[in-house]
C-alpha cells in the first residue's frame, strides 16, 4: 500500500476539518472533490477574482449529497484578516491556495498581485497561527527558481526571481521561515512546476498554456507558441497535486518547515506537449491538424524547468500516479465536453 492510500483510508476513518482557500478555482475545486469524496468536512473561501461557481457545481455534481452537505463555503477575501480569521475558525488543516496566478498578469499589474498573494498570504498564515491549527500548506511555485540555472531543480538552490508574481511566491516561503523561526509555527511550501487538469481555466487573457492551446485546437484557431517551442516544463497532472497537498497536511512534524518540488520530475518541449495535446484530441474526436505559429519569448518566462522529487518522495511519501501523457488523456475528455456545453 503506498503511503497515499494508507492517508486515505486513515482520514476515511477518522475524519478532520479542512479549510481550502482558492476553492472555486482549478487546485482548490480539485481538493474539495477528493476531501469531499473522503468525507471530509471542507470549509472553502474565494472571492471569485478568478475562480467560478460552475466549479463548485461541478463538483457538487460529482459527490453524494451527504459529502457536499459537509462543504461550508465562505464568500470572501484573504486581503482582509477578519476573514481569514473567521474561516479557520476550527479548522485542522489548512490547503492555502487563493493567490492571483500567471506571470503575464502581474507584469501587468504588480500592485494587486502583491496584495492577494502577500499581504493575503500573510493574513492566512497569522489566521492559521493564531487558531493553533494542525497543519498549513500552502500553494509555493517553481517560479521561484528564476534565474538559477542547474536542472533538475533542488530545493535547496534558488537564483533571482524574473517577474513580480515569482517576488510574490519567494515572499510567501520567507514568510513562512520567520514564523517559523519567531513562533514556532511549522507550515510547509509546495513548488508547483505547471499543474493541468481538469477544470483549468481554458478562457481569458491569463489562461495557461495546456488549457488555451486545448481550446484553441477545439475552436480551430491560431496557435501561438512563444519561442522557438524547445522551451520545456516538468508538466504535473492535477491529480499529483492533489496527493501532494493530501501528504503534505498529515506529514509528521519533522518533515515540516520545509518547501517540496510538485512535478513528476521529467521535462517536456512546448512542440512535444502541441503534438500530443492534438493528438488525445484526434482521439476525442476533434481533428485539427494545423500547425503551430512561432512568434517572440515571452518577457519573465523561464527557458526550462524540471523538478528533482526526491525529497518529496523521501520525506511525505510521494509517488507522482500520472504522467504528462497519463494526464493529458485524463484531462481532455473534460474540455472536449466542457467547451462544446460553453460554445
Ligand atoms: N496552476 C499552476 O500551474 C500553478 C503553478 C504554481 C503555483 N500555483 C499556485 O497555486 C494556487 C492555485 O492556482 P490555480 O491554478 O488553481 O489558480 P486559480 O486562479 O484557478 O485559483 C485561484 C483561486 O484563488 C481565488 N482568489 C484569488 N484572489 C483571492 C482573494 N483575494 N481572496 C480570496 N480568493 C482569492 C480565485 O478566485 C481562484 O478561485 C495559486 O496560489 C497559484 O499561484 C499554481
Amino acid at each position: 500500500m503506498t503511503k497515499y492510500e494508507q492517508i486515505q483510508q486513515e482520514l476515511a476513518k477518522s475524519p478532520k476539518t479542512w479549510l481550502v482557500t482558492g476553492v472555486a478555482g482549478f487546485i482548490g475545486s480539485n481538493l474539495l472533490e477528493t476531501l469531499l469524496k473522503l468525507d471530509q468536512t471542507v470549509v472553502g473561501l474565494d472571492n471569485f477574482a478568478t475562480g467560478y461557481q460552475h466549479n463548485l457545481y461541478e463538483v457538487k455534481d460529482l459527490v453524494s449529497e451527504a459529502q457536499w452537505e459537509r462543504f461550508i463555503f465562505i464568500e470572501g477575501d484573504i486581503r482582509e484578516l477578519k476573514t481569514c480569521q473567521k474561516a479557520v475558525k476550527g479548522i485542522d488543516y489548512v490547503l492555502h491556495q487563493a493567490a492571483l496566478g500567471s506571470v503575464p498578469r502581474s507584469i501587468a499589474d504588480p500592485i494587486e498581485t502583491n496584495a492577494a498573494n502577500i499581504t493575503g498570504f500573510l493574513n492566512m498564515l497569522h489566521a492559521a497561527k493564531e487558531e493553533v491549527v494542525s497543519s498549513f500548506t500552502y500553494a509555493a511555485s517553481s517560479s521561484t527558481y528564476g534565474d538559477h540555472p542547474a536542472l533538475p531543480k533542488v530545493e535547496e538552490s534558488i537564483g533571482n526571481p524574473l517577474s513580480p508574481y515569482a517576488v510574490t511566491k519567494y515572499v510567501n516561503e520567507l514568510y513562512a521561515n520567520v514564523y517559523n523561526y519567531v513562533y514556532g509555527f511549522k507550515a510547509i511550501g509546495l513548488r508547483y512546476f505547471n499543474v493541468f487538469g481538469q477544470r483549468q481555466d481554458p478562457n481569458g487573457t491569463y489562461s495557461a498554456v495546456i488549457p488555451r492551446w486545448t481550446s484553441q485546437l477545439i475552436n480551430g484557431d491560431d496557435v501561438f507558441i512563444n519561442g522557438d517551442g524547445i522551451t520545456s516544463r516538468d508538466f504535473c497532472f492535477i491529480d499529483n497535486t492533489v496527493q501532494m497537498n493530501i501528504l503534505a497536511a498529515t506529514a509528521p512534524e519533522q518533515a515540516k518547515a520545509q518547501v517540496y518540488n510538485v512535478a513528476v520530475g521529467e521535462r517536456t518541449t512546448l512542440n512535444t506537449l502541441y503534438s500530443s495535446i492534438q493528438s488525445s484530441l484526434i482521439i476525442n474526436g476533434i481533428k485539427n491538424y494545423d500547425k503551430p505559429i512561432y512568434r517572440d519569448f515571452r518577457a519573465g518566462d523561464v527557458r526550462h524547468s524540471q523538478a528533482d522529487i526526491s525529497k518529496a518522495k523521501d520525506n511525505l511519501g510521494y509517488e507522482p500516479e500520472f504522467n504528462i501523457k497519463q494526464g493529458i488523456e485524463k484531462a481532455m475528455p473534460w474540455y472536449v465536453d466542457f467547451l462544446k456545453r460553453n460554445v
